[in-house]
């Protein structure tokens, strides 16, 4: 007889196994557990040991993670806003820090003085793999191109780095910024102001809106991107590309709303749509040039020696013979850099301009005040706006400071990839990622000037960057942040505007940097300043307008890679002030 009291029978004896091999499992699962925390609270301590006993040129300390591959990937990716906060604060003040990110590392500069220093640092330029993984993964940039632009560590600078042996044909970010300099710089830049804001004079003054009645509108930013986006691109890269494919403006911002799930690496069955907006829109890049290389030759270009009908300008036709000369290139190729080029033109101009517009018409006081302080710069005959008084408005001034101070939420990246580089009092080595958050500093409360939390740096304040100079607490920054930190600019110095409230950027280098900063900053910063004031200027001027929506929910699901928006759509109504041009 079989023993069933000592002999486990079959089913027993897998139940024992089972047991055996759950108890071993959960021996392994608890001894990973520990390994975790341990790990966790070595870093936790080196972390805090770091901070508490600062040596000089010291690499920033990395931020405590829980999960050993990932890192902080995670919230790095998904919980953008409130983890950015988060890592670049310790004991009340911006600090540097280092995250661990998927077995990499990315190295967050924040605090005045050192984003001050990364734009000096002469050995920092844009990051080989940041620039390469945006071409790749969010233009569509086919793979066989990409080797000249991981290849090129020569820098944007003209002199090409000592250690670097890149072909000068294959100096692809030099040659290219070149280009760029010169379109939004010097008298390339009144050329493409001109143009651009000749358009959007024309779409406006052509808009079905009397000045007898009201027509409610569903969408203030909708509006924004059809009239001011289309002009953007009609000034800058011609008449031609929209012609041919009418839909690619709408295209366009159908692709910029998906760029983050681009840069997610979201696959093509999550988002067909936006997969197939971007195929539309290469296609037409590519129309574009095939219809521009039939039709142009030189007799083509207009009176300002810029534009042409079929190219748009200067900065296309030589982009074309650039781009194309670099190892592998073709149209697939350039027509993805391209891409880049037209959607970095628009996904922060268009939302700034109209969040600009938006704050000055949902506050009838402040509408009120900066349409005093234009008198006499518009023309009711010809629509025309004198650019020199405009850019010299305090009040309008300081609300686009504010505007862009709020709403643009920024990577900046560099990278020294030949040498270990000192910023400020710490320390970066060579070939890592480096980053500058403008979100991180633009709300930096030990900075900014809240008038003792009377104006939060999360709202709108339309006097912050304003100076009084009778009034020590006014002004962009916090009354006790030391004079080594920041100065008071001095007033203008002209006797009309004596003892006015005066408006200065001056000293603000590393705080306020909703362009970068250095010598990689926004080449395209000035043209935009201009078009923003234009348009703010233009229409407050030319078109009365009442927001309907009351209540505004900002969304942040670009954050990293430009400009907040509205969720919701903003309703509104518009009116004529002054007849339609040439009436
Ligand atoms: C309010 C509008 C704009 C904002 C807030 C903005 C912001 C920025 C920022 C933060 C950068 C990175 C700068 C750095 O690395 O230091 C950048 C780069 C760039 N921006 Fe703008 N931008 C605006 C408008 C424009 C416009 C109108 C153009 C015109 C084409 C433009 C062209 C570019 C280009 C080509 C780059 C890349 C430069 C490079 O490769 O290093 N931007 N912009």
């Amino acid at each position: 007889m079989m023993s069933s009291n000592t002999e486990p029978n079959g089913s027993g004896r897998f139940q024992n196994v089972i047991l055996m091999h759950t108890s071993q499992g959960s021996l392994v699962f608890y001894i990973l557990i520990s390994i975790i925390i341990l790990r966790y609270a070595y870093i936790s301590l080196r972390y805090h040991y770091s901070h508490f006993s600062r040596k000089p040129k010291q690499i920033p300390p990395t931020f405590p993670y829980l999960l050993p591959l990932l890192g902080s990937a995670i919230p790095f990716t998904f919980n953008c806003v409130n983890f950015v906060k988060r890592v670049t604060q310790y004991a009340g003040s911006l600090v540097p820090v280092r995250l661990s990110i998927l077995l990499g590392e990315i190295f967050l500069f924040q605090g005045p003085e050192n984003v001050a220093a990364v734009w000096k640092q002469q050995q920092l330029g844009s990051p080989i793999f940041v620039y390469t993984f945006a071409l790749k993964n969010i233009f569509g940039m086919p793979q066989h191109a990409l080797a000249p632009y991981k290849a090129d560590n020569s820098g944007s600078h003209r002199r090409p780095h000592p250690d670097s042996n890149v072909a000068s044909h294959n100096r692809v970010d030099f040659l290219t910024h070149m280009d760029l300099f010169k379109a939004f710089g010097g008298s390339g830049l009144n050329t493409s102001f001109e143009r651009t804001a000749n358009i959007l004079k024309r779409n406006l003054t052509g808009l079905d809106v009397p000045s007898d009645g009201w027509v409610e509108m569903p969408d203030f930013y909708g509006f924004f991107q059809d009239q001011l986006g289309a002009a953007v691109i009609e000034g800058l890269y011609g008449s031609t590309l929209p012609r041919l494919s009418p839909s690619f403006i709408q295209d366009l911002w159908s692709f910029d709303r998906a760029t983050p799930k681009f840069a997610k690496l979201m696959p093509r069955f999550l988002i067909p749509e936006a997969y197939q907006a971007r195929e539309r829109l290469l296609d037409s890049i590519r129309s574009w040039y095939r219809h521009a290389r039939e039709h142009f030759d030189e007799s083509a270009i207009g009176p300002d020696g810029d534009a042409d009908p079929y190219w748009g300008s200067q900065m296309i036709r030589s982009r074309q013979k650039v781009l194309l000369e670099i190892d592998n290139q073709d149209d697939d190729a350039i027509a993805a850099a391209d891409l880049g080029l037209i959607w970095v033109s628009i996904t922060n101009l268009v939302p700034s301009s109209m969040m600009c517009t938006l704050h000055i018409f949902r506050d009838t006081s402040l509408r009120d005040r900066i349409r005093s302080s234009l008198d006499g710069v518009f023309d009711e005959a010809t629509w025309d706006i004198d650019m020199d008084k405009v850019l010299r408005k305090p009040l309008l001034s300081s609300v686009y400071a504010e505007t862009l101070r709020l709403h643009v939420q920024a990577y900046i990246t560099r990278c020294s990839p030949h040498r270990d580089v000192g910023i400020a009092s710490w320390w970066l080595p060579k070939n890592r990622v480096c980053m500058v958050n403008t979100y991180a500093s633009h709300m930096d409360t030990s900075f900014w000037n809240t008038r003792n939390g009377a104006f939060p740096v999360e709202s709108f304040w339309a006097e912050r960057f304003l100076i009084d100079p009778h009034d020590p607490f006014s002004g962009p920054v916090r009354h006790n942040v030391p004079a080594s930190q920041y100065k008071r600019p001095a007033p203008p110095g002209t006797d009309d505007e004596e003892n006015k409230p005066y408006f200065s950027v001056q000293g603000l280098e590393g705080a306020w940097i909703p362009y970068g900063g250095g010598y990689a900053a926004c080449p395209g910063r000035h043209f935009a300043k201009r078009i923003i004031f234009y348009t703010t200027s233009l229409l407050l001027a030319a078109f009365e307008v009442q927001i309907l929506t009351k209540d505004l929910d900002m969304d942040s699901s670009s954050f990293g890679l430009g400009t907040q928006k509205p969720k919701q759509r903003v309703r509104f109504r518009i009116r004529r002030r002054v007849g339609k041009l040439g009436a």
